[in-house]
């Protein structure tokens, strides 16, 4: 039986690398342009559908950092438009059909607004504990706090501390992102060793790019014991095998990686095809939807046309991932149960 987009929209599937920010579509953005327009005719920042104009996806490494920078950061920077993108987000993902689901966000100051870090992440964890306890929602979601690599140590510690302290209220994890053509990823080593022994999970870009791929760093993020790692481009293969011994799952994003040209050729050579074959939990996930328009339901299609999956394999792909997730374990049963009743398999 075909996997096809019929089958990935309904497939209950696990999202565990989405940046918040990043996977806010166009309609919405230009909504939040559209509302404060109006109330400000003097917001003098270009209408998203110029700016970032429909159907371009070719962002690559040196114009997608600063689309947040110079964009979208100066658009969603008050309480009412984070709240706004943010349901629409979940929004989006649930109708895609992922029932569970990690959000990364880097928490972010607003000061002319007299918005804190802490602030910023209250309000995120408020609208994902709407979403939770609303019973006819099918996915449930967790947050994971982002260090960018152009933090200072006591930048990351701050990242740290806030995750640590808001964790029995939905934070799971904290994660490295951030250009990868910055920063000195050493100068973090403690502040994710206070996460480890806090009991947070870590997940980390890693060898994202050639400049972030050195044996130094590449040395220093594995000595901080992952649990995760998200893109595992350009890694060697004895990095590769402490992968596999260590049975860390990877966090692949296909269309991502294509249309930002970080990796060389087109689908059918992502390293998905190698990392399938392995035996580490292997997550297809989308990155910045907002930016790449390819949603998860997409991703799986792709992976399945590409690299011929049936669907005893793309099950065998989800319950796989299902190890990896930084949720406990009344979660992973949850999933489980999702799995194992699900009527798809074979209709
Ligand atoms: P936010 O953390 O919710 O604000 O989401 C946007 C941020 O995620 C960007 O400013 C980047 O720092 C980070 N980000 C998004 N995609 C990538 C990626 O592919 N690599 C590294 N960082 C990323
Ligand atoms: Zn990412």
């Amino acid at each position: 039986m075909a996997v096809d987009l019929a089958f990935t929209q309904r497939l209950p599937k696990i999202e565990l690398h989405a940046h918040l920010t990043g996977s806010i579509s166009r309609a919405c953005l230009h909504n939040i342009w559209t509302t404060r327009h109006a109330a400000d005719p003097t917001f003098d920042l270009e209408d998203p559908l110029v700016a970032i104009p429909d159907g371009k996806v070719d962002y690559d490494i040196n114009s997608f950092f600063p689309l947040f920078s110079s964009y979208i950061y100066k658009l969603c920077n008050d309480i009412p438009s984070i709240e706004f993108s943010t349901r629409s987000v979940l929004h989006e993902f649930q109708c895609d059909g992922v029932v569970y689901l990690e959000l990364r966000t880097t928490p972010r100051a607003i000061p002319e607004q007299g918005v804190s870090k802490e602030d910023y992440v209250k309000t995120i964890l408020g609208l994902l504990h709407e979403h939770n306890k609303d019973q006819r929602n099918s996915m449930r979601v967790f947050l994971i706090l982002s260090v960018d690599r152009r933090n200072t140590a006591a930048e990351a510690e701050e990242v740290v501390d806030l995750a640590a302290r808001y964790r029995s209220v939905g934070v799971v994890g904290v994660d490295l992102c951030g250009n990868p053509a910055r920063g000195d990823v050493r100068i973090f080593t403690d502040a994710f060793a206070r996460a480890k022994a806090a009991g947070l999970k870590i997940t980390l870009h890693f060898g994202e790019t050639e400049a972030s791929a050195s044996d130094q760093e590449l040395e220093t993020l594995l000595s901080w014991h992952p649990d995760r790692l998200g893109h595992v481009i350009h890694v060697k293969e004895e990095y590769q095998e402490t992968i596999i011994q260590r049975h860390i799952g990877v966090e692949l994003c296909l269309s991502c990686n294509v249309h930002a040209k970080m990796i060389a050729g087109g689908y059918p050579d992502h390293h998905f095809g190698l990392w399938r074959k392995s035996s580490v939990p292997v997550i297809l996930c989308t990155d910045d939807v907002g930016v790449f328009c390819s949603p998860l339901s997409v991703e799986y299609s792709l992976a399945a046309k590409h690299f011929e999956l049936n669907r005893p394999e793309v099950r065998h792909l989800c319950e796989r991932a299902l190890g990896s997730i930084f949720a406990g374990p009344e979660e992973s049963s949850r999933l489980d149960k999702i799995y194992s009743e699900w009527d798809g398999w074979e209709a």
